[in-house]
């Protein structure tokens, strides 16, 4: 079989490239012209017998069919490359006219709106704010608040224990309430009051939890706790910074407050903090908004100070029923069920 004429191969090697119908099988076809055991290579292989002039006219001639091979195939690789784009541009047409999707915006909590709010306010009458564990010893959340071994806040029903040999064979327990806060801060400040005289002036706000569950209850809650001990702090002290912060918080002076005699262990005296609004639409309703009271002596002597010398006061309320009271808000669960329609009237 004789070989074929240049022009057999260049007209060959155009109907190759025109049947190719993508990129891929177009580099493969020219590999059959162009590669190391193509048909022009074979043809510039086969000139070696070849008398020098030859060679010459030859040679050109092969590189003249090289060229022209080259030049189709740079041709159907653009139209391929066009013709690839144009399918995209159909495929991916926008419709313009379509309203966007646009992006939700997130939200503060409104019960952590409350937390922030609370920390402006006391921070602006100087203050501090502390963090502590919500899993706790039993000597923190009970023992070194005077709570005697058998108090009933102590049992199954109430207290969520996580171990009940954690550390010292004592209990680990979720705090039922941010007052081991109190124990907390004050052991870590002692020494800078006792020798420096700096105050112990601090809040403690975060999350608490009770085995506890209806539209004013809920296990998981947040509290704010605050202490204030100095050399000569009194209960009129408290009452002057509480009220002050609920005017401040409900934004109203029009609002009235009462100290109630109460119990906790580890206060003495205790009072329960309520409050009355002269005017909206809980008008004249005494509501209960704080237990509160000056810390006892035991407890002074559990921050390792001296009651003798040192004394304070410390409440602790919650920032749910801050916000319940501030926005009107009728059941706790608003807050844990995550329904945008309720939080979003508050972003
Ligand atoms: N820890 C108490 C509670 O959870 C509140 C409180 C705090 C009372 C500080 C007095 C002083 O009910």
């Amino acid at each position: 079989m004789s070989a074929p004429s240049l022009e057999q191969i260049i007209s060959q090697a155009t109907a190759d490239f025109a049947s190719c119908a993508d990129a891929p099988s177009l580099e493969n076809a020219k590999a059959k012209y162009l590669g190391k055991t193509g048909a022009v290579t074979e043809l510039l292989k086969g000139m070696a017998q070849l008398s020098p002039d030859e060679k010459k006219t030859r040679g050109a001639d092969i590189n003249r069919a090289k060229d022209a091979i080259e030049a189709t195939l740079k041709a159907r690789r653009e139209s391929l490359a066009n013709d690839a784009l144009n399918a995209k541009l159909a495929s991916e047409s926008i419709d313009v006219t379509l309203p966007g999707r646009g992006r939700g915006v997130g939200g503060i909590h409104p019960v952590i709106q409350t937390w922030q709010r609370c920390e402006e306010i006391f921070g602006s009458i100087g203050f501090d704010v502390a963090d502590g564990p919500e899993i706790e010893a039993d000597w923190y959340n009970f023992t070194a608040l005077n709570n005697p071994p058998n108090h009933p806040a102590r049992s199954m029903q109430d207290t969520f224990y996580v171990d009940m040999n954690g550390t010292d064979g004592l209990p680990l327990l979720l705090r039922t309430h941010t007052s081991p806060m109190q124990v907390r801060y004050a052991k870590m400040h002692a020494n800078e009051l006792t020798t420096k005289g700096k105050a112990i002036k601090v809040i403690a706000p975060g999350r608490t939890y009770r085995v506890d569950s209806d539209a004013t209850h809920s296990p998981m809650f947040h509290q704010i706790e605050g202490l204030w001990i100095d050399e000569n702090i009194s209960f009129a002290d408290l009452k002057g910074v509480y009220t002050d912060f609920l005017r401040r918080f409900f934004e109203t002076v029009a609002l009235q407050v009462r100290f109630r005699p109460s119990y906790f262990p580890f206060t003495e005296p205790s009072a329960e903090i309520d409050m009355k609004f002269d005017s909206g639409p809980l008008k004249g309703k005494w509501l209960e908004i704080s237990g509160s009271g000056q810390v006892h002596p035991t407890v002074v002597k559990n921050f390792g100070l001296d009651p003798e010398r040192f004394i304070g006061f410390a409440f602790g309320s919650g920032l749910e029923r801050l916000t319940m009271l501030k926005h009107g808000i009728g059941d706790l669960r608003l807050f844990f069920e995550g329904d945008l329609r309720f939080l979003k009237q508050f972003a």
